[in-house]
């Protein structure tokens, strides 16, 4: 692989929030998000310029102090790296990301809406579109170009569906720029985008193909994307090499799963914050744990999931007292109402559970909603059974940690529509996420499995992370963007 690269990278959400503490002085935390931790090589060992959304109040001042322009960072590791904030309309901002990209581009790709009622396609999402994403789209496109005048031989990375606009927005001002998009979340079939009105699915599609590369975690998601190119935008598929032609350009659609830093969890599951949750999860736990770690994300299929640990206590009485459910989930976008309801919505499901079951010194099911990665983390140590049952998820990294760090031969128990099933489907015990009664026999199946089968397949599934890391991700990524260079003659 070439040594250091200049990169630009863009996505909604960056790698720090500023804040003031209690002093009055100004702090700044590391950004939510898998993102930030899956692109840490990358600003550690390239010269990266990243371009995000400015989140809070003190991220605006700090935008306006630097008069718009980057400001330096530091990573992990000292590497030097610049920050651009981009700072949105406030109105904007909420029609881009409350009305748009979350719920109506993730409902979509997630298959959330149901269709019978719901979403009305109005004037409330038309407005939104043309008055909150595509202007909060223009202002990344802008801060991309600026940063392209300033370095013009840098490569652009796109992330996700908040951006699909931005590419061709760069391209249009900066024709020979070297762009690439990495989609984080399923693509749905060609259909399913029907949903939206043709002009918006249209732009989404030939957003997305003004780059030179588009990735997503599996092959699935790369078919879907293809079918639904040659389906909404009538352009030539070329399927041995997976690139859609048109416009005189080709577009390379690859298939890069993401992954964790197995390092990393091997510190971290031994660092005092983790022992410390171990100890206290350890001296309450029952005999045997069945585990769930999420975001309240309709997608992630919470509500189902205590459906069929109810079925599974009705049909094995002989468990009573002596299994629990341990559900630590991290509320996410609680101002969108299909999310608020949604938390409702497991809040009550966990309340049907408890009330049918519980008796003196058991809790059957054990809801926590609150943000605790060393809780979470201990958690993933004790584990016996690990339900991840999403509706439909892009991969679903909890799959790929958890296990990592497992000290009981924990088994997981699979949604057949995580990306995460493609790696590992063949070690884990499959589920249909809308088959609750099959997901009730496969808690069954995996609290009795033998010892050395469930070892076997944990053993299988860690040597996979181990071997398919974070680093082999980036690395791919970097490979696809020579080869996009290569294509188009431009330097490395
Ligand atoms: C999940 C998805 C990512 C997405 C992120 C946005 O983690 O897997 O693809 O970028 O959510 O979350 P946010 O909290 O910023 O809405």
């Amino acid at each position: 692989m070439a040594g250091r690269r200049k990169l630009i990278v863009v996505s909604n959400r960056g790698p720090v929030v500023h804040e003031r503490d209690a002093s009055g002085e100004r702090v700044a935390r590391r950004g939510g998000g898998g993102l930030v931790t899956a692109l840490r090589s990358l600003v550690e060992e390239h010269d990266v310029t990243w371009i995000a959304s400015a989140m809070s109040a003190e991220d605006k001042v700090v935008a306006e102090e630097a008069a718009g322009e980057a400001i330096p960072e530091t990573a992990r590791n000292g590497a030097p790296y610049r920050l651009r904030f981009v700072v949105h309309d406030p109105s904007e901002y909420d029609w881009y990301y409350n009305v748009v990209a979350n719920p109506m581009l993730w409902f979509i790709q997630h298959y959330l809406w149901g269709l019978v009622s719901e979403p009305d396609v109005d004037q409330g999402l038309h407005h939104a579109w043309s008055e909150g994403y595509v202007p909060v789209n223009r202002s990344f496109a802008d801060a991309v170009v600026a940063e392209l005048e300033r370095e013009p031989e840098a490569a652009v990375f796109f992330h996700d569906y908040h951006l699909y606009v931005a590419p061709r927005l760069v391209r249009e001002r900066v024709p020979d720029a070297v762009l690439a998009h990495f989609v984080h979340v399923p693509w749905s079939m060609p259909e399913y985008w029907r949903v939206l009105p043709d002009p918006i699915r249209r732009a989404v599609h030939e957003g997305l193909l003004a780059n030179d590369v588009v990735s997503f975690h599996t092959r699935r998601w790369r078919r879907n994307f293809l079918r639904s190119c040659e389906d909404v935008l009538d352009v030539e598929i070329d399927w041995p090499s997976h690139s859609v032609h048109g416009d005189g350009r080709s577009v390379a659609v690859r298939a890069r799963p993401i992954s964790v830093d197995p390092a990393e969890f091997d510190e971290i599951a031994a660092s005092p914050a983790v022992e410390a949750e171990e100890a206290s999860l350890a001296a309450k736990r029952p005999e045997h744990l069945v585990l769930r770690v999420d975001r309240t994300d309709p997608s992630k299929n919470v509500v189902r999931g205590f459906r069929a640990y109810e079925i599974y206590l009705d049909a094995h009485p002989e468990m009573h007292g002596r299994v629990q459910m341990l559900a630590l989930l991290d509320p996410s976008r609680q101002d969108i109402p299909e999310y608020a309801e949604y938390l409702g919505a497991i809040q009550r499901a966990a309340r049907t559970v408890n009330d049918r079951f519980q008796r003196e010194g058991w809790v059957p099911l054990d809801l926590q909603i609150q943000d605790n990665f060393p809780q979470a983390v201990a958690a993933y140590k004790q584990f016996d059974v690990l339900l991840v049952n999403a509706i439909f998820d892009g991969m679903n990294l909890v799959a790929k940690e958890a296990p990592l760090v497992n000290t009981r031969a924990g088994v997981l128990v699979l949604s057949e529509n995580a990306g995460a099933h493609e790696e590992l489907g063949e070690w884990a015990l499959t589920v249909n996420p809308f088959d609750v009664a099959g997901q009730a026999q496969a808690i069954h199946a995996a609290l009795t499995m033998a010892e050395d089968e469930r070892r076997r397949r944990l053993d299988a599934i860690v040597g996979h992370v181990r071997e398919h890391d974070i680093g082999g991700w980036i690395e791919d990524q970097l490979a696809d963007l020579d080869e996009a260079r290569a294509r188009l003659g431009a330097p490395a």
